[in-house]
């Protein structure tokens, strides 16, 4: 028998905390993943609660269908990137929200699954789509790009150091098929694996490719005003976003996001009047990132990067 894979949910008391989740509240679960936070949150919002649940990758949703089935249809289950949830949560009913939750990155059913090529640790196929209805591959982006494009993809989206000495590597590889394929690229540009005792070398060029493949960042950037809007705004209640990063590029985004956000004035510095215009709409729940404590981390290792956000819509 073949068991379904288990995904920890990150910072799950810390989420619950933030989200602060209400009897008979509506809430949003944008990266349902295997369902370990929605499951908390159904069990919290009780029966009268209502949670939606998007993702974009469509086995991890059905394992996290068949988990949540208890909670009937209190649930709404939906294959979708959370960039589209304006229309996806005003066709499902759910305006004025009470909290939405963002834990972003890749799930344990992606990494520890060969096929779905995310992990150098495992030979498989140069794929990492978390929606694989998607045309793009990583693949394709190693197999075809051009080595100053695919550089550029290493410093942009991995803050890859030696970027065009590996893309250099890679080109020359090519054909590279599989996930060991371009470790060992990777490794030789790189100089072997001797002397990053803390990181493989492979670590960020992984990183940076599944972030431009799956566009992660242009739908994080997308997604936060439109998650903002969702919210409920304030009188009588303030919905609550709370987003859980997993690299630096992401973590500015969101602190970025909030600090604009929660600021009354965006003028320059030292200007006399306020001519900008601008007002807070959120106010921020979390001074600083939260992170796992050292119990989280030994006891799920996949928590050490993580970075917790949140505020509240107060107009
Ligand atoms: C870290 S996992 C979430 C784990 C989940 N919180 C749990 O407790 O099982 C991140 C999930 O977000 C999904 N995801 C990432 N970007 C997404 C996007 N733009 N739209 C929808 N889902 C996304 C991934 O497919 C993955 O399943």
């Amino acid at each position: 028998m073949t068991r379904p894979p288990v995904h920890v949910p990150v910072l799950l008391d810390e989420v619950m905390t933030y989200l602060a989740v209400r009897p008979g509240g509506t809430y949003i679960d944008g990266t349902t993943g295997l369902g370990g936070h929605s499951e908390a949150i159904a069990g919290a919002m009780g029966p009268e609660g209502r949670l939606l649940c998007l993702d974009r990758d469509a086995d991890a949703l059905a394992i996290a269908r068949e988990r949540l089935r208890p909670f009937g249809d209190r649930i709404t289950l939906v294959h979708a990137d959370f960039s589209e949830l304006p229309d996806i949560a005003a066709a499902a009913g759910f305006t004025g929200v009470d909290g939405i939750l963002l834990d972003l990155g890749v799930s344990s059913l992606q990494l520890d699954e060969a096929e779905r090529g995310f992990a150098f640790g495992l030979e498989g196929p140069l794929d990492m789509r978390m929606d694989r209805r998607q045309a793009l591959t990583a693949a394709e982006i190693v197999n075809t790009w051009a080595e100053p494009e695919i550089a550029d993809v290493l410093r942009t989206y991995g803050e890859v150091r030696q970027a065009r000495r590996i893309a250099a590597a890679v080109v020359r590889a090519r054909p590279v098929r599989t996930t060991w394929d371009l470790a060992r690229a990777i490794e030789q540009a790189a100089g072997g694996v001797r002397g990053y005792q803390k990181t493989h070398p492979a670590t960020q060029v992984f990183l940076a490719l599944r972030v431009r493949v799956n566009g992660e960042l242009d739908r994080l950037h997308a997604v936060l005003p439109r998650a903002r809007s969702l919210l409920a705004p304030g009188t009588p209640r303030r919905g609550r976003l709370v987003v859980i990063s997993f690299h630096s590029l992401e973590d500015r985004a969101v602190k970025e996001f909030f600090r604009r956000e929660s600021s009354d004035c965006l003028c320059p510095p030292r200007t006399p009047l306020c001519v900008c215009g601008h007002h807070a709409t959120l106010s921020l729940l979390t001074k600083k990132g939260v992170r796992p404590s050292g119990d989280e981390v030994a006891s799920n290792p996949r928590s050490r990067s993580a970075t917790l956000r949140a505020a509240e819509r107060v107009a």
